[in-house]
Formats: structure tokens, C-alpha cells, sequence
């Protein structure tokens, strides 16, 4: 074991830095909108499942495998099986990593400019609380390099500069000070919108399930959600995990951050549905899609929720880009720290210059997507509809067949002496959790191929009900095995 790798100060440090790592854009913009689109309640319901029967499971595995390894990405696998080739899965790994901060630090930018755009009084003047002013306005902000690249460029450089700072002072400490933050900020803006007239319809769109809006579709998309949510199939959890000391609880620590991740995708729609169509009620969807939920819809009613007030609109204002900025921040220090820690373990770089070369290469990869030139389009949907679940796949076949239950069952004993759901664990990402993402893969790719609809909604279909077997079948055996299954079985099958 290398005697000068850094470790997590704290039980809570380590929580709150993994919580924010998972908690981002995918729970402040993506959520609300996926879920209101694709039946409301029901979508919520489904994600619920995902997070639980897949998405922590995975996030237990990657966990488990970076505090065995107590190494990066790349490194975990080399440690863990020696000569074979399993690496390159950290290797795809780092690679997305590289690729998604390229694109998220964009919109870091954007958060930025539009926290300029609030602390100048620009966003929430006169004329500029229509969609349409806010359409032409986001337009015009994010083809202007004198914007669009600047700001990116503050972005970066501030993730830059808390992963040069390293875990203890870095990671930790900024995690500890901004994830409360995020959440008291978040109950602030909760508070102001519930109270509007009408606020109940927002909460109706979020919560009622509405079946007819179930598409076959929806559960590959809620699984694909809870993969980028949980920043789970790169590596992200295995580099956070290899800075835990050994006596943590790992399966609670999963289930902690999976339900601080959902609880607060959730509280995000809870901000922005009720205050959103109290006040336009009227609004579609196709305004809510892409970057247009918190750039466009949701400050189109900033002057209106204070009763025009331009003062209390502006601090509000403020505060939610502050918000917003906060979530992608902590989320993109651990996209740079999946590449830093590889260069810093495997290549034998300082961690200071790991953090700035390769932050400055992101960010120059990262250029064509901060302008309009469709690269933007391009590098999230590869990273995200495959370099994901690609990763994700192999993660889950590697920990259950390839390390073995044993091994990992062992390496789970330490800090949680009596895992109740040991075998079950071992039985999804064995069996469950490659099916269900293959097929999400298989879908993605009989799209883009081009296939026709007819085909796809066939596959679709019988791909949702056999999934929604599987993942029923599991929940049922967990609630089993909870509740009826003494620990002492598991731990002697173990040893
Ligand atoms: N989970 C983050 C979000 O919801 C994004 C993210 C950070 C991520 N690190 C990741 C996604 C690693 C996948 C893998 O916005």
C-alpha cells in the first residue's frame, strides 16, 4: 500500500464528496424534465426501482473495488487481476471522463454566464421575463466566444483548482462547505415557489403518475438517467472509493449517496414545477427540453414570483444560479479527478501538475463544444447512450464473475460485518444488471442504425416487460432476504 495516497478525513466528508459527485445537472435539469415528460409519478416510480435494484448495486461494486485496490480506475483492475486485460474498462473510463467534463464544464460556463447575467440585473429587468427574449437571449450568450469561452474557462479553472488542492483540502473540504449550501438553498427556493397560487399543479405534473404517457421506452430511459445521476460506469466511485480507509461501511455509504442523489433530483422538481406552472401554466414541454428548464422557462418568472419586485427577483436569482452552480461544480471535480488520480498512480505525475495539464487539455478538447458547431451533440450522446452503459456492463461482469463473490464479499465484510443482501448483490450484477444494460444498449444502437420503428417498438416492449420482471423479481427477493434471512447464513457461506 502506497504510504503518502491521500485518504478521506471523515465518514461525512467522504459521503458528502460522492453525494456531490452524483448530484448535478442530471438531478437539477435532467430529472424534473424526464420525469414530468414521461408520466410524472410513474417515472418516478420506475427511477426509484433503477436506483435501487441497479444503480447502488453498481455503485457498491465500483466502491468495493477502488477501497480493495485503494487505486484509480486503471490501476484497480492491473491490482485486482494482474496480466489480464480489465483495465482497459478503467481505460474507457478515464477516456469518458475526459470527454464528459469537456462538454459539462460547457454548461458550467453557461451557469456562470447567467449567474453574471442575475448579479448584473440583466436576467431579471424588464422585457426579459418572456421565452422569447430568454431564447434569443441564451442564443446569443452561448454563440458569443467572448462568452461562451470565457466563462467556460472560469468554470474549468475552478474545478482545476480544488482537485490540484488533493482530497483532504481539496475534495473534501469544498464538499463539506457547498453540499449544505446546495441543500439550503435549494429548501429556499422550494419554500418560495410553494406558496404561489396554484402551486399544486406543479406538484400534480411531478408526482401523479399519468400511464398514457408511458412510452416503452421510458424505463430504459429512467436506468440510462440513474447511470449518469449516480456518476456510475467510469470509475467515478472506484477512484472516490480507493481513498477510504478500510472500517467504512460500504453497502450503507451506497445506499446513502443513492438516496441523497434521488432525494434531491426530487426536491429539484419540487423548486421548479410549482412555481413554474402556477405562474404559466400554459407552458410545453418542448420548452422545457435541452437547457431549456433553467435557462429559459424557469427565469421567465423570476419578476413574477415577487410581484414584480425587480430587488427580491435579482437576489433570488442569484441564488438559484449559485445553485445550480454549486451541483455541477462538485460533480465536474470528480470527472477531473477519475483523469488526475489515473496520471497521478499510473503515469507518476504530481497531483498539481495531473490537475492543470490535463484540466487544460479538457478544456481545449472541449472548445467546438462551447461553440456551435454540434460537437456538443455529438461528445454527450457517445459518452452518455454508450460509454456509460458500456462501462457500466463490463463493471458489473467484472466484480461477479471476474473478482468473484468471494473476493468481493470479503472486501464488503470489512466494515459491515452481517451484509444481509450478499448474495443477492452478487445475483444481479451477475445475472441482472448486464441484461438489463445490454438492452438499453442494443436499443440506442437499433436507433441510431436506423431501424425501423415498427421493429424497435416490438424489441422495446418485450425488453420493458422482461425487465420489469427482473427487477421486480429482485426487489422481492431483497425485501425477502431482509426481513426473513438470518445475517449469520450469508457470512458462513463466505467463509
Ligand atoms: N452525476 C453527475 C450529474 O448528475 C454527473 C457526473 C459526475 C457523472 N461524475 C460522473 C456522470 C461520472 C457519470 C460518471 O450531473
Amino acid at each position: 500500500v502506497n504510504q503518502n495516497r491521500e485518504q478521506w478525513g471523515s465518514r461525512l466528508g467522504f459521503i458528502l464528496a460522492a453525494a456531490g459527485s452524483a448530484i448535478g445537472l442530471g438531478n437539477i435539469w435532467m430529472f424534473p424534465k424526464t420525469a414530468g415528460e414521461n408520466g410524472g409519478g410513474l417515472f418516478v416510480l420506475l427511477y426509484l426501482l433503477c436506483v435501487m435494484v441497479i444503480g447502488v448495486p453498481l455503485m457498491l461494486a465500483e466502491l468495493a473495488i477502488g477501497r480493495a485496490s485503494q487505486s484509480n480506475a486503471v490501476g484497480a483492475f492491473k491490482k485486482l487481476t494482474p496480466g489480464k486485460p480489465w483495465f482497459l474498462t478503467g481505460g474507457l473510463g478515464v477516456l469518458a471522463g475526459f470527454l464528459i467534463l469537456s462538454f459539462y464544464a460547457v454548461i458550467g460556463g453557461w451557469i456562470l454566464i447567467y449567474l453574471w447575467d442575475s448579479i448584473t440585473g440583466l436576467l431579471t429587468s424588464q422585457g426579459m421575463n418572456t421565452l422569447t427574449a430568454l431564447n434569443e437571449h441564451f442564443t446569443n450568450r452561448t454563440t458569443d466566444p467572448m462568452y461562451s469561452i470565457l466563462f467556460y474557462f472560469i468554470f474549468m479553472a475552478l474545478t482545476i483548482f480544488i482537485v490540484y488542492k488533493g482530497i483532504g483540502e481539496g475534495i473534501e473540504k469544498w464538499s463539506k462547505i457547498l453540499m449544505p449550501v446546495l441543500l439550503g438553498l435549494l429548501v429556499l427556493v422550494i419554500v418560495r415557489g410553494l406558496f404561489l397560487e396554484g402551486a399544486m399543479k406543479g406538484l400534480e405534473f411531478l408526482f401523479v403518475p399519468r400511464f398514457e404517457d408511458f412510452k416503452p421506452e421510458t424505463l430504459a430511459g429512467a436506468l440510462s438517467q440513474a447511470f449518469f445521476s449516480l456518476s456510475l460506469g467510469m470509475g467515478a466511485m472506484i477512484t472516490y472509493g480507493s481513498y477510504l480507509k478500510k472500517n467504512q461501511n460500504l453497502p450503507q455509504s451506497a445506499v446513502q449517496v443513492g438516496g441523497l442523489d434521488t432525494l434531491i433530483g426530487i426536491l429539484a422538481g419540487m423548486a421548479i414545477f410549482p412555481a413554474l406552472l402556477s405562474i404559466n401554466p400554459d407552458i410545453s414541454p418542448a420548452d422545457m427540453g435541452g437547457s431549456g428548464l433553467i435557462f429559459k422557462a424557469f427565469p421567465q418568472i423570476f419578476l413574477e414570483m415577487f410581484g414584480g419586485n425587480a430587488l427580491f427577483a435579482q437576489i433570488f436569482a442569484i441564488l438559484f444560479f449559485v445553485l445550480v452552480l454549486i451541483a455541477a461544480l462538485t460533480s465536474s471535480i470528480s470527472l477531473l479527478e477519475v483523469v488526475t488520480a489515473y496520471f497521478v498512480d499510473e503515469r507518476k505525475f504530481k497531483r498539481s501538475h495531473a490537475a492543470m495539464i490535463m484540466g487544460a487539455l479538457i478544456f481545449i478538447i472541449g472548445i467546438p463544444s462551447a461553440l456551435p458547431t454540434g460537437a456538443f451533440d455529438i461528445v454527450s450522446s457517445v459518452t452518455y447512450d454508450y460509454m456509460l452503459p458500456i462501462g457500466g456492463f463490463f463493471i458489473s461482469i467484472y466484480a461477479s464473475w471476474v473478482w468473484g463473490r468471494n473476493r468481493a464479499l470479503i472486501e464488503i465484510a470489512d466494515g459491515c460485518k452481517c451484509f444481509k443482501l450478499g448474495i443477492l448483490w452478487h445475483f444481479i450484477l451477475r445475472w441482472i444488471a448486464p441484461f438489463v444494460i445490454f438492452q438499453i444498449l442494443l436499443g440506442k444502437i437499433l436507433i441510431d442504425l436506423k431501424v425501423s420503428e415498427s421493429i424497435r417498438t416490438t424489441l422495446q416492449t418485450v425488453f420493458t416487460y422482461t425487465d420489469a420482471v427482473l427487477i421486480g423479481g429482485a426487489l422481492i427477493a431483497g425485501i425477502y432476504f431482509w426481513f426473513f434471512k438470518p445475517a449469520s447464513l450469508v457470512r458462513d457461506e463466505k467463509e
